[in-house]
């Protein structure tokens, strides 16, 4: 019999939301460096920061766009110099989300930040996947890499990165593209995406954050990636909507983010409902959760109530996560399979 979702009183789905099994697909491990880790990473590296201290630091955190976030957000990285470091922010991130109840990570890292700084790529690598072992081990959290091209460097700059990372091909899932996307559309990066698809790598990319729908069309047509990393902006082409729809191409959606960003500076205002309603397969994630203010189960609650999302939409964002994870079928099952408990739960 098909199962449908139990009615769930009100006042209880913003539990239900930080409870239910979820993925979180689009996670940026550098931002998730903390203010207070900003400053005891400095510490054990002899840094001097531009900051006084974590208040002014913090106070910087106001965003008229996704570049200024930028700028701050690769100063911050700048503290991360040994694999312990690598390892301390993987293992912090995997305690917080398996504490949120988030069964399975696919977290970005962005090996150009590092290296250009005289990190090495095996550094970076060896210190996350240590990270990613040992939560697994301690904590049951499932776990994968995925290895982004900083889009605002060139076409050559990307084949060295993936070059220097092939000795770990087996220590990462796929490749992504991030950094500044406007001005640096999907198309420069074609022939570095043809040849990870190759290698039978998976492949993603941030499109339509504040690019156009036809950032998004081109991600899928050029570099025929298996989901977009927001993608929010497709609400404005209807013929797109309905081919992410049929297609089943999963968008990781970041609400707070977007709010930060000015994307949508009013988060009542946010084409989630719409995504859902449209019936794309649209997930909720965090982004960078130290510098927008909140994980993923505050970016679940605080969307919710900003627009009036139910106990229905919490469901179908829940199993999308699972649909659209890259972890093996049976994991996505068992988990799809938790969420459904969960949710009873809630109902009795
Ligand atoms: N790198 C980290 N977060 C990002 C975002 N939201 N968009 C593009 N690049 C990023
Ligand atoms: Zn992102």
């Amino acid at each position: 019999m098909p199962w449908t979702v139990p009615p769930i009183a009100a006042e209880r789905l913003p539990a239900l939301l930080a409870a239910m099994p979820k993925a979180e697909l689009h996670l940026h491990i550098e931002g998730t460096l903390e203010p207070e880790m900003i400053f005891a990473l400095a510490a054990r590296n002899g840094i001097t920061l531009p900051y006084p201290d974590i208040a002014a630091l913090r106070r910087a955190y106001a965003f008229g766009k996704l570049q200024d976030f930028l700028d701050l957000y690769y100063q911050g990285a700048g503290v991360l110099r040994t694999e312990q470091d690598f390892h301390d922010l993987a293992h912090a991130y995997l305690r917080r989300a398996a504490a949120e109840n988030v069964v399975r990570a696919e977290i970005f890292f962005d090996p150009q930040t590092h290296t250009a700084r005289g990190v090495s790529m095996e550094t970076v690598i060896r210190g996350l996947r240590r990270a990613c072992a040992d939560a697994e081990r301690e904590l049951g959290i499932s776990s994968a890499l995925i290895l982004c091209f900083l889009r605002h460097l060139s076409e050559r700059e990307a084949f060295e990165t993936l070059e220097a990372a092939l000795p770990w091909r087996d220590q990462f899932i796929g490749v992504g593209l991030d950094s500044s996307e406007l001005g640096h559309p999907p198309e420069k990066f074609a022939r570095v995406f043809a040849r990870c698809r190759q290698l039978g790598l998976h492949v993603v990319a941030h499109a339509g954050e504040e690019g156009p729908p036809d950032y998004i069309r081109g991600a899928l047509d050029v570099l025929q990636v298996e989901r977009i990393d927001h993608g929010v902006q497709a609400v404005h082409d209807a013929a797109l909507l309905q081919r992410l729809a049929r297609e089943r191409i999963p968008l990781t959606v970041c609400p707070l983010s977007n709010q930060k960003l000015q994307v949508f500076p009013d988060l009542a205002q946010h084409s989630l409902p719409r995504l859902l309603e449209a019936g794309v397969v649209a997930t909720v994630n965090s982004d960078d959760p130290a510098y927008f203010g909140g994980y993923v189960n505050a970016n679940f609650q605080q969307v919710f109530a900003a627009t009036g999302l139910g106990a229905a939409q919490a469901w179908q964002l829940a199993a999308n996560s699972f649909e659209a994870s890259f972890a093996p079928p049976a994991d996505r099952q068992r988990w799809l399979d938790q969420a459904r408990a969960c949710f009873e739960q809630y109902a009795a």
